[in-house]
């Protein structure tokens, strides 16, 4: 089937990209042409480990995706249209919904009749009855375009067949890092839509997805026993309120662990066992419960603040989401005034961080914690040092004030503190009694509770974790 993709990155490159493996015809739009350039040269611009795989495996079996700025090339003759376009949060919290707008224009100019267009950029509750407008006037001027021009006037003699087309929400739920294993084997497809011929030929689009009919590539095998994915058809309004509410819920669960952790603290348990303790109840489940610094990227914050808001709007308050959020950002504050606590005056101390990117395997520094936590020492008078294996490039876009270590050696030498900020593979199993040698100091602090405290400590540190001693 012919698809169109409008905005290539994190959501729109893994849609074309499982799309087009999935053996359909795929076009990707974008208005940044550098990007689509770089595309075209078999670049990929972003770190998603298996994305470029999947591009190579739609090569080789003749489906390889067209990359295009021009609109009218995207857009015509698809039958699915899915907008992945970003919805960036505006300083006041809403969601900056400008690309969206100029995404549904186009469509309008461009698009052929009996089209589907589908929201797939996380958007406020109501995006889908407010797209289906912006399209339609984008229809309308195309229309009053032709009408105007001789052909165009020819073709309403001859009564032109009008553009019809209907829209739907469907929801991505894929986390950066893994995004190619979340789409293509996913807990839940949603689809929704207020009209039943549009959600059969979408579920029809999503066949082989759902009835797992295609080849698990080598490099993302299929879990075992994985059967067939489960299709959740809603309104659309309902879909857009299940993306906001999963990732709310994701970061209350993550907010809750922080809370219990920092409980832990005062009276002396370790939030690590606490929490294998409550998840292995099934009703509680036992992901999403580890507690550390807290939750970043550029989900959590934005979905947070934007169904806040979408609530304020309709005058209620959303106390639990409000505290989700607080708790959170919280927890970065917590490091540096335990690095304070030990240190006392932080003027002139070194400290180092591990990992800057929000979450291991990601270059994304999208609200990472490791920049506030670096800001606030430096505020103080710190010498910040750190190091990431991929994120260091986008972080020193973002925070040219701290010093950027090439290697671990350089890092750890001299260091008062040594702070755990992203918990990739190779910052997990370090020769941390060479580490120690080191250091000038032996403060630990462990932000994502990863090491063993005891073993740390018979090491002669002085282990901090997020909840455990
Ligand atoms: C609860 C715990 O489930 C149990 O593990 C613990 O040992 C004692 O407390 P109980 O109060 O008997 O058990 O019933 P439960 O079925 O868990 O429901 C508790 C309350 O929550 C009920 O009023 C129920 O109506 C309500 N509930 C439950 C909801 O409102 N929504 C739900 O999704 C589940
Ligand atoms: C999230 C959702 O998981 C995904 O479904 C949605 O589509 C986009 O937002 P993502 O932001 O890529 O995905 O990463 P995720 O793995 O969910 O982690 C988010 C943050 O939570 C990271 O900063 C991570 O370090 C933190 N986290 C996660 C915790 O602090 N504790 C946990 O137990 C899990």
């Amino acid at each position: 089937m012919k698809v169109a993709v409008i905005g290539t990155g994190y959501v729109g490159l893994v849609t074309a990209a499982t799309f087009s493996f999935l053996g359909h015809e795929i076009s990707c739009l974008d208005v940044n042409a550098e990007r689509i350039e770089r595309l075209n040269k078999g670049e990929i611009p972003i770190y998603e480990p298996g994305l470029a795989e999947l591009f190579e495996l739609s090569a080789k079996n003749g489906t390889k995706p067209v990359f295009t700025t021009k609109a009218q090339q995207a857009i015509e003759g698809a039958e699915f249209i899915f907008i992945a376009v970003g919805t960036p949060p505006k300083d006041n919290g809403e969601a900056d919904l400008s690309y969206l707008e100029s995404a549904a224009k186009t469509i309008g100019t461009y698009l052929s009749d009996g089209a589907i267009v589908i929201n797939k950029s996380t958007v406020p509750v109501g995006s889908g009855n407010w797209v289906r407008m912006l399209v339609e006037k984008g229809v309308a001027e195309r229309a009053a375009a032709q009408n105007q021009s001789l052909a165009g006037f020819a073709q309403s003699l001859t009564k032109a067949h009008p553009v019809t087309f209907t829209v739907a929400s469907n929801p991505e739920f894929l986390r950066e890092g893994s995004a190619i294993f979340d789409t293509l084997y996913p807990d839940r497809i949603v689809i929704g839509t207020d009209d039943s011929k549009t959600r059969d030929r979408l579920e029809d689009l999503y066949k082989s997805l759902k009835e797992q009919k295609f080849k698990e590539p080598s490099f993302c095998k299929r879990p075992e026993g994985f059967g067939e994915v489960p299709m959740i058809s809603t309104d659309i309004t309902s879909a857009e309120m299940i993306k906001y509410s999963a990732n709310a819920f994701l970061a209350m669960k993550i907010s809750f662990a922080n809370q219990i952790a920092n409980i832990c603290d005062l009276v002396g348990a370790d939030v690590t066992e606490v929490m294998h303790g409550i998840g292995s109840d099934s009703r509680i489940g036992n992901k999403f419960l580890s507690a550390g610094i807290g939750w970043g990227g550029s989900c959590f914050g934005k979905d947070v603040q934007a169904i806040i808001k979408i609530a304020q709007e309709y005058d209620y308050e959303p106390e639990l989401l409000k505290a989700t959020t607080d708790v959170n950002y919280k927890q970065r504050e917590l490091v540096v005034k335990r690095l304070q606590s030990e240190l006392k005056i932080l003027k002139g101390k070194r400290i180092g961080l591990l990992g800057l990117a929000f979450k291991p395997n990601t270059d994304d520094m999208r609200d990472a914690p490791s920049i506030d936590i670096a800001r606030a020492l430096i505020k103080m008078g710190a010498e910040v040092r750190a190091i990431d294996p991929i994120a260091t490039e986008n972080a020193k876009r973002i925070a040219p004030e701290i010093h950027y270590s090439s290697s671990l050696e350089e890092l750890v030498s001299g260091l008062d503190a040594l702070v755990l900020v992203t918990e990739w593979d190779a910052y997990k199993e370090l020769d941390m009694k060479s580490v120690l040698s080191k250091m000038n100091g032996n403060i630990f602090i462990d932000g994502r509770n990863q090491y063993d405290p005891s073993a740390l400590k018979a090491l002669g540190f002085n282990y901090i974790g997020m909840g455990r001693h």
